[in-house]
């Protein structure tokens, strides 16, 4: 069911992809995030699945589409069909397509039932890192400590690691540390997601993600990260008491305790699926033409461990059918 999943799953991010790219630089986020949401929706109930989504918009009564527990796919005409569980961020960095800025995607993880946490939208503290570093680092241990083993392990100086950190007031002592190691700082407005795949990919020059991002990409970022052999170590943050008894509703009211990679992510039927919006440091905007569009996107199978960058030619007019290039 692995392949076949990961294929379907590829035209549902590439579909999110084509819609919200269209509104690139146009100053309105919720309307290209609606745009990928719609698109989602619709090539999902085109997969012969029993799909729920467990991550998805928001609780019922706050997305009209894809929200938590919302039914998607074909479902059983007749037959079975698998049941799988969805994790969904129709566009990781709304604000990244609205201002035309690198590194939006459309992005889900897929899993057989059980297999993804169920997160509330709140925040969670993040580590990841790639393959190498894996199981090696902390993140009970202070920053600075984590830097030097990253930096002993890579066989350089902390000089010539580079962390990604999202630019927001509630890092100011975290980047201040972070600096203090004489380590180099990608300070990113949004997209903490693709910025944790990146670090698992060799060549893109990103070895750490660190800080406090979204729970719900927190979830989705270890699907990718187990795919790719990384690790993700996380903690429940909450601001206020009713994230924290929103949080505690769903299992998570504990917020001393490290969530690893496979806490988040656990399914052994795992599936990943990206496709990039605007440019970004893994995948390619998406690119019209006349009569159709190309997009790239990276599609990952945990039990059959395949990794597969998908470069689609989609033809939108047959009887005009654009010529393909290489
Ligand atoms: P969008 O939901 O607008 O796509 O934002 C994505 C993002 O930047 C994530 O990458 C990150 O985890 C989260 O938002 C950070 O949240 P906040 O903007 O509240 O700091």
């Amino acid at each position: 069911m692995e392949q076949l999943l990961a294929l379907e799953m590829v035209r549902v991010t590439e579909a999110a992809a084509i819609a919200s790219a269209r509104l690139m630089g146009r100053g309105d986020r919720m309307e290209a995030d609606r745009l990928a949401t719609e698109a989602m929706r619709a090539a999902m109930d085109e997969i012969e699945m029993a799909g729920t989504i467990v991550i998805g918009e928001g609780e019922r009564d706050e997305a009209p589409m894809l929200y938590i527990g919302e039914q998607v796919g074909m479902r059983a005409n007749g037959g079975s069909v698998p049941e799988i569980d969805i994790a969904v961020d129709p566009l990781e960095g709304t604000n990244l397509v609205a201002t035309g800025s690198a590194n939006a995607i459309t992005v889900l993880a897929a899993s057989e039932r059980g297999g993804l946490v169920h997160a509330p939208d709140t925040y969670l503290e993040k580590l990841c890192v790639g393959p190498l570093v894996a199981g090696q680092v902390d993140i009970t241990r202070p920053p600075t400590e984590n830097i030097h083993r990253i930096a002993e392990i890579l066989r350089r100086g902390t000089g010539d690691i580079t962390v990604v950190i999202l630019d927001r007031p509630r890092h100011v002592d975290l980047i201040a540390e972070v600096r203090a190691t004489g380590a180099r700082i990608k300070l990113i407005t949004d997209g903490d997601l693709s910025a944790a795949i990146s670090c698992a990919v060799q060549g893109t020059g990103v070895h750490a993600v660190m800080g406090i991002g979204g729970a719900p990409e927190g979830v989705i970022t270890a699907a990718a990260l187990r795919c790719l052999g990384g690790e993700i170590q996380a903690r429940f943050r909450y601001r206020n008491e009713e994230e924290r008894e929103r949080g505690r509703r769903m299992g998570h009211g504990d917020e001393t305790r490290v969530y690893r990679t496979a806490d988040l992510a656990s399914g052994d039927q795992l599936v990943f699926a990206a496709t990039g919006v605007t440019k970004g440091d893994l995948l390619d905007s998406v690119r019209f033409f006349g009569g159709g569009a190309r997009t790239h996107s990276l599609v990952m199978a945990y039990q059959t461990k395949t990794v597969r960058f998908v470069d689609t030619v989609h033809m939108f007019d047959r009887d005009r059918p654009p010529s393909v290039r290489l």
